[in-house]
């Protein structure tokens, strides 16, 4: 039986439940995997290639810089680094389900499964030039408090770049406090703001906001 828009708009909006407990979530996922990316290919999403744009944009010809893909899911910024030239990718993510689909596309060298959040993650210091995070910062997701932890991994003079639907800025009440912590750390010189460039576009035809800082 075909699926009908509804039937992808569901899938689309159910893992993004308020206050959804975190095995929940994951069994979401684990159930949607297979689906994940014609779904989303459906819904015209263009974050993972404008978070990837803008990445590549501040590193320049660094095209050997090591990247951690933080929520990678199935790998869609991972292709997108690729196809600009990059290619000294890992991935990390909380569902084994999605980074086994990663797993198949051969763009990312090393799989960490684990959940980002205010947990130390088995990664050590300093360990990455930067690190992306795209589609991740949606209700029900990663809280604002795992920004440190994105931070904590890339060396001095490297990036994290955050890609995330504008409207959500405004509609999740925990990403009321993104932007305030965002200046936080800033005022603490753990990084200094590079853009924030609102793009159209970003998801079903709503805007994005690309968010890149540079760690100190
Ligand atoms: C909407 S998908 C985005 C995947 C990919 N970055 C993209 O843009 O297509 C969200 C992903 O975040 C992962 N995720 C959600 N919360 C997480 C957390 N706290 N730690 C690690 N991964 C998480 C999910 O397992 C899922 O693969």
């Amino acid at each position: 039986m075909t699926d009908t828009p509804e039937d992808v708009h569901h899938r689309l909006w159910h893992v993004l439940t308020p206050g959804i407990p975190r095995e929940q979530s994951q069994e979401l996922y684990r159930t949607w995997a297979p689906l994940y990316e014609q779904d989303m290919k459906t819904s015209q999403y263009n974050g993972p290639r404008q978070v990837a744009q803008t990445l590549v944009k501040a590193l320049g010809s660094r095209s050997d810089a090591h990247i951690l893909d933080v929520a990678a899911g199935t790998g869609f910024v991972g292709e997108e680094l690729q196809k600009l030239g990059f290619s000294n990718l890992d991935a990390l993510d909380a569902s084994q389900e999605m980074l086994d689909i990663a797993q198949t596309k051969h763009v990312y060298n090393n799989f960490i499964l684990d959940f980002l959040g205010t947990n130390r993650l088995n990664i050590e210091d300093d360990t990455y030039d930067a690190t992306t995070c795209c589609g991740a910062f949606c209700e029900g997701h990663v809280k604002c408090d795992c920004l440190e932890e994105l931070i904590r991994v890339v060396k001095p003079g490297g990036f994290v770049c955050v890609g995330i639907r504008k409207f959500f800025l405004e509609t999740v009440e925990e990403y009321h406090k993104l932007e305030p912590l965002m200046a936080d750390l800033q005022r603490r010189g753990l990084w200094e703001p590079v853009s924030r460039h609102v793009t159209q576009d970003y998801c079903e035809g709503y805007d994005g906001v690309v968010f890149l800082f540079k760690v100190k």
